[in-house]
């Protein structure tokens, strides 16, 4: 089955094409899929307003979207009449970047007589470990991207539990928020990563009062810092701690939950992550000493499917195709603030 994913949500207009193959995996049981194409072309004009400009991002995305379709077909050796079915990402997102993927998906759908599925991006998200890895059910999932700081329980396809969320900003804002302050451009992510490499945590932040993740306080109390500081701020020293504080948070605050999840004990012996910050190199290295400590295995997705991509959009929408049978009526809607709850199975 050839399925194509298309993913406006944000400010990346991306389409792949996947092919799933009857082959089962041995551990989570789903079928084979290959990637035959995936593009990806990232809106980088955003950088000089300090963050995404949603109406600018919606135009760039109509004046896209046929090219990269094109792209991602060629790539792919894949002509119009192979194509089984269309997924489109319909939630959550930006109203008008949604409204550009799901009006392309629609006429190609109809024009084409195929098949169409709208899949969640944030499901898209959570279940993108396993396009490359075949990890067992149940697994931990943690989305830490600009727009998401969650954790999931992943029973199955579809069943998911909401371990732990954000109860102010999300860890990407934050990186992105204290970058624009220091006028590093966005994302500030990677400037604030690559800057931090090898400098001592010097600076010490003030404790997180809460079960829940929490972000703000730290965004505030860096911004302040620099506003008390005689002579030339460390800046390197400075961005190696505050890193290292938005990190530890996400890591402990998880390992926790789990627990508490598990009535005391870790059952979990797989922790997936994704999304953006899932990038960042001090998370990348502290987690192998967790990994030792909790016998559990961390996984990272590629770093291309850390990010927005039509390859984990198209595999959503495949697998919900193949395991429920599961297609939309050709009049679905954009849904900006959809929860993941309307796609049944998530306790939310
Ligand atoms: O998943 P993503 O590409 O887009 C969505 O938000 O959906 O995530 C973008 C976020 C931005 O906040 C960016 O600053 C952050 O990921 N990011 C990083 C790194 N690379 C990207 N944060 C920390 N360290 C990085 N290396
Ligand atoms: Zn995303």
């Amino acid at each position: 089955m050839i399925v194509v994913g298309i993913e406006t949500t944000c400010d990346e207009t991306s389409i792949a094409v996947l092919k799933f193959h009857e082959k089962k995996r041995e551990l989570s049981g789903l079928p084979y899929a290959e990637e035959l194409s995936l593009v990806v072309l990232t809106q980088d004009f955003h950088s000089i307003y300090g963050g995404v400009v949603p109406e600018l991002a919606s135009r760039s995305h109509l004046e896209s979207i046929s090219r990269v379709f094109r792209l991602a077909l060629e790539k792919a050796g894949v002509e119009l009449k192979d194509i089984d079915l269309v997924a489109v990402a319909n939630e959550p997102g930006l109203p008008g970047s949604l409204i550009v993927g799901v009006s392309f998906a629609k006429g190609l759908a109809q024009s084409l007589s195929k098949k169409i599925i709208a899949v969640n991006h944030v499901e898209a998200h959570i279940i993108s470990p396993l396009i490359e890895h075949d990890i067992p059910f149940p697994f931990a999932s943690l989305v830490v991207s600009g727009g998401h700081t969650s954790l999931y329980l992943v029973e199955s396809i579809g069943k998911y539990k909401l371990v732990l969320k954000t109860r102010d900003d999300s860890v990407g804002e934050v990186f992105d928020k204290v970058a624009k302050f220091f006028r590093f451009g966005y994302p500030g992510g990677p400037v604030i990563d690559s800057l931090s490499g090898g400098a001592e945590q010097l600076f010490s932040f003030p404790n997180v009062d809460s079960e829940d993740f929490s972000f703000s306080g730290i965004k505030t109390f860096s911004v302040r810092v620099p506003e008390h500081w005689f002579g030339p701020f460390p800046l390197p020293e400075f961005f190696a701690s505050f890193q290292k504080k938005l990190i530890d948070e996400i890591l402990f605050k998880s390992f926790d939950a789990l627990k508490k999840f598990g009535n005391g004990s870790l059952n979990i012996k797989h922790f997936a992550l994704t999304g953006g910050v899932a990038k960042n190199s001090y998370l990348r290295q502290v987690v192998k000493n967790l990994e030792l400590e909790n016998k559990i295995e961390f996984i990272f997705p590629s770093q291309r499917y850390c990010t927005d991509n039509g390859t984990m959009i198209a595999f959503l929408g495949g697998l919900r195709h193949i395991i429920f049978g599961e297609t939309s009526p050709l009049d679905f809607d954009i849904r900006p603030t959809g929860y993941l709850k309307a796609k049944g199975g998530i306790d939310e």
